[in-house]
């Protein structure tokens, strides 16, 4: 970015190795587009696109009423804690206190916190590739080392156990994983946790267990690694609000982790955010607490959504599409197209207006795949679906 002055801009070193979330630059070009007067199908963006049920919304306007207009505790509201602290123990069959929750603005932050506590540089952490791509980011910005695990897609984007066993050394400190998993929809099952679990044995390393979208889940039951005997103390869970209840702009998530963490990952809520929004907190009691039915009504759509869009994904030339198990995403092999993944991104939003994400963007194991979000309506599905065709038979 230019700016003109007569002072160098000296950024700390630390800043050339902060990487991004190209989901937001897509976007941003998806609008320019739109703006010069094409329209524009949106799978790009990771974010459910129902509206905030109304008694979240509602619990929060009336919040905001009474009062919960302050500044409140660095790690939540103490109702909102133990709330959550009893959510997590009903459904990862773990009994969690309320002083093992931080309240965090969204989930990502707990990402960065956890790795700011625990990390020095030169320390290893392993984490999915492709992957969310906050994790190697954040890796790499505290100067420790990040050590790719592949998901493979003859694995259903599992995770190979005996993989992960070898990558671990004296220096791993962290292992991030993720289910359901962004970007591939891949589920991690019981068995393959408790490899997991396995391949940990006692070392001491801990497990950043991204379960961001466990409640959009569509067969089977979640599982989580926190509930294997032993694992508590050396899970830090993650899990929010955005993605369950439609709440991506709120900025509202918690880590659960054991107190002593807790009580750092608090100094740094302290030091940077103060603390989460305090009304949004409120709604966030009523969220865990009242009528789930939207959840389950969200989730049945995705389904349906998935269902259609990866039939469809297989009847175009070129590409061939797993089917995943959870989360709000496909991601369709595009290898036999013959064009690289980035290239067919761009081309897809420039020539055909379907804005979708390179599997790149997720690292270097995402070439040879795109990923669409099936966060849209059926129509908009269908749409994309025939302007994805109508490019690959003019230009393949
Ligand atoms: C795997 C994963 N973890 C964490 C997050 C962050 O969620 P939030 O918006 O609550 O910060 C996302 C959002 O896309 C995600 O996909």
């Amino acid at each position: 970015m230019e700016h003109a002055t007569q002072f160098e801009l000296h950024l700390a070193d630390r800043m050339s190795r902060l990487g991004t979330e190209t989901a937001f630059e897509v976007l941003n070009r998806a609008r320019q587009l739109e703006r010069e007067g094409k329209e524009i199908v949106h799978l790009e963006i990771g974010e459910p696109d129902f509206a905030t049920p109304s008694n979240i919304v509602e619990a929060a306007v009336d919040a905001l009423h009474k009062g919960w207009t302050h500044y409140g505790p660095s790690a939540g509201l103490p109702e909102l804690r133990q709330t959550i602290a009893d959510y997590v123990s009903r459904t990862r069959g773990v009994p969690v206190k309320s002083d093992e929750v931080v309240v965090v603005p969204g989930g990502k932050p707990i990402i960065f916190f956890s790795i700011l506590s625990l990390i020095d540089p030169g320390d290893e952490v392993i984490y999915p590739n492709p992957g969310f791509p906050i994790y190697e980011s954040m890796i790499n910005y505290v100067g420790g080392r990040a050590v790719p695990i592949q998901l493979r897609e003859e694995r259903d984007f599992g995770l190979n156990v005996d993989e992960l066993a070898s990558l671990i050394t004296d220096r791993t400190k962290l292992i991030i994983i993720n289910s359901p998993q962004n970007p591939t929809g891949g589920v991690l099952s019981r068995k393959d946790i408790e490899g997991i679990a396995d391949a940990v044995a006692d070392r001491n390393i801990f497990v950043l267990a991204d379960e961001i979208y466990s409640r959009l889940l569509f067969e089977g039951e979640h599982f989580s690694i926190m509930s294997v005997p032993g694992f508590k103390d050396r899970t830090i869970l993650l899990d929010g609000f955005s993605k369950t209840y439609a709440m991506t702009g709120w900025r509202m998530g918690y880590g659960v982790m054991r107190p002593d963490l807790a009580a750092h990952v608090t100094r740094l809520m302290t030091n940077s955010n103060s603390c989460t929004a305090s009304f949004t907190q409120v709604a966030g009691v009523e969220a865990l607490r009242g009528d789930q039915s939207s959840v389950t009504a969200m989730c049945a759509e995705f389904k349906k959504r998935r269902d259609a869009f990866v039939a469809g994904l297989n009847k175009i030339q070129g590409f061939s599409c797993r089917m995943p198990k959870g989360a709000f995403y496909t991601f369709p092999n595009v290898k036999k197209t013959g064009v690289p993944s980035k290239k067919l991104a761009t081309a897809l939003l420039e020539e055909a207006g379907v804005a979708c994400l390179s599997g790149t963007a997720f690292g270097e194991f995402g070439e040879g795949y795109l990923r669409f979000s099936v966060a849209n309506s059926l129509e908009n599905l269908d749409k994309a679906l025939y302007r994805i065709n109508d490019w690959t038979h003019k230009n393949l």
